[in-house]
Parts: C-alpha cells; sequence; structure tokens
C-alpha cells in the first residue's frame, strides 16, 4: 500500500495501462477485460486487473500533468513491481497534417518542466519511451489496420496558454502536444522500466478544431485496442 495506492503488490499485473481518467480505465476494465477487480479507489483514482485474451493486465488512472503521473507511476514502479505502463490519452496538434483523431506515438517527449531535474538533477530536456514497447505497438496498430503516427510530444504544464504555441515547442520538432509522457518516461529511465505514450489528437492549436465527448469516447476505443494488443507482444 501507499498513501495513493491501497492495492497489495500482487494485485496489479506487470503492465499497466493508463489513461489520464480514472472512469476510462473503468471503461476499458468493463468493455475489454474478464475477471476484472478493482484494485484501488484512493482518490477515486481507479485502478483494474483483469484478463486479456487468457494474460493478466492492469488499467489504472493517472490523473492530469506531470505530478499526478509522477506519483502513481513512480509507485507502480517501484512498489509494485511494475514492468511496462502505456499512457493512453489525448493531445493537442501542432502541426496542420495532423487531423483530430490520428493517432500518434510518442518517440521522444520535449518539456520545459523542471520535474526530472528536480526528481534526479537529470537536466536532460528530451526523455525517451521504449524502443520495443513503441515496436509493440506499431505491430499492434498494423495488424488492426490503424494509423500510429509516431513524432515527438511536447509536454507542457500548461493547457490554457495566453499567447497561443509555446515556440520552444516548435523550435523543438514537436509535433503535439499533452502534458504527462516527460514525466512518464523520466520515472521509467530512473527506475529501470519501460514506459510508452499513444494519444489521440483530440483538438488542433493550429486550426482551432475541437472533437466532442462523444467523438472522443468512440476515437479512446481505437487507442484502448492498438495498447492492449501492444501488450500482448
Ligand atoms: N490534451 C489534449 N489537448 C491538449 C492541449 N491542447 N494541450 C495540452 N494537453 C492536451
Amino acid at each position: 500500500m501507499t498513501p495513493h495506492n491501497q492495492a497489495k503488490k500482487d494485485e496489479i499485473a506487470n503492465t499497466v495501462l493508463m489513461p489520464g481518467d480514472p472512469l476510462r480505465a473503468k471503461y476499458i476494465a468493463t468493455h475489454y477485460l474478464t475477471d476484472i477487480h478493482c484494485f484501488n479507489h484512493v482518490r477515486n483514482m481507479l485502478g483494474y486487473t483483469g484478463l486479456y485474451q487468457g494474460r493478466p493486465i492492469s488499467i489504472m488512472g493517472s490523473g492530469m500533468g506531470m505530478p499526478s503521473i509522477g506519483i502513481y507511476s513512480y509507485e507502480l514502479y517501484t512498489q509494485y513491481d511494475v514492468d511496462t505502463i502505456i499512457r493512453i490519452g489525448s493531445c493537442g496538434a501542432l502541426i496542420p497534417s495532423l487531423d483530430l483523431f490520428d493517432v500518434v506515438l510518442a518517440d521522444s517527449a520535449w518539456s520545459r518542466s523542471t520535474y526530472a531535474q528536480e526528481q534526479s538533477h537529470d537536466m536532460d530536456t528530451i526523455q525517451y519511451p521504449s524502443s520495443a514497447i513503441n515496436q509493440a505497438l506499431q505491430r499492434a496498430a498494423k495488424e488492426q489496420n490503424q494509423m500510429l503516427h509516431p513524432c515527438r510530444f511536447h509536454s507542457s504544464d500548461i493547457f490554457y496558454y495566453e499567447d497561443g504555441i509555446d515556440s520552444g515547442a516548435i523550435e523543438n520538432q514537436c509535433a503535439v502536444v499533452e502534458m504527462e509522457s516527460f514525466a512518464l518516461f523520466h520515472n521509467a529511465k530512473v527506475t529501470g522500466k519501460k514506459a510508452a505514450c499513444i494519444c489521440t489528437v483530440s483538438d488542433s492549436l493550429v486550426t482551432q478544431q475541437e472533437t466532442t465527448a462523444q467523438q472522443r469516447e468512440t476515437a479512446f476505443d481505437t487507442m484502448a485496442q492498438i495498447a492492449l494488443g501492444g501488450s500482448l507482444y
């Protein structure tokens, strides 16, 4: 048990999918897994373990932003022997060639955040996912006839900017903006574990288009299926 997670050690599988919204964790568990068991409801940050195609897997909400995913993922890696975390989230497009509902795979995450620096004196402004997990996700997407665009993510602490796109994100060739993957990849690095992140484009900072809540739910299914498929390799 930790201050944020009431699960016993053996209640969580080696691989955890992490949507930001805990209700999405419940949705995936109830729609795609069998034999499900809820292992956490501290702060309503719901977590479930079940079987996907006969193999154990866990799904847990991460909350929004790097401090939140930083806490939950660090505890999963260090207190629960979790080996792999795959974040499944939403992001905003920073380039015109990405459309709403496109699914993107982080090949790296750039950030201005001091998360890595404060956590372990790591001065790298770019953090990386596991290439093995990325390959597994690409294989799964191909099998499911889904496009998965690899690109660099901007992990930001800010959702509401006063003056539009952060120029640093463009200078650093980021194609999308979200708020978690930099901290997740850093935690995987310092604990010697694996992480990856796929996101659905939910809005465009270029065209100002946005998806509706209903549309986001359908798009979320595509991404969940890719992540579940990738977890089998
Ligand atoms: N997640 C989805 N859209 C986003 C945006 N525009 N900025 C940050 N995180 C996001």
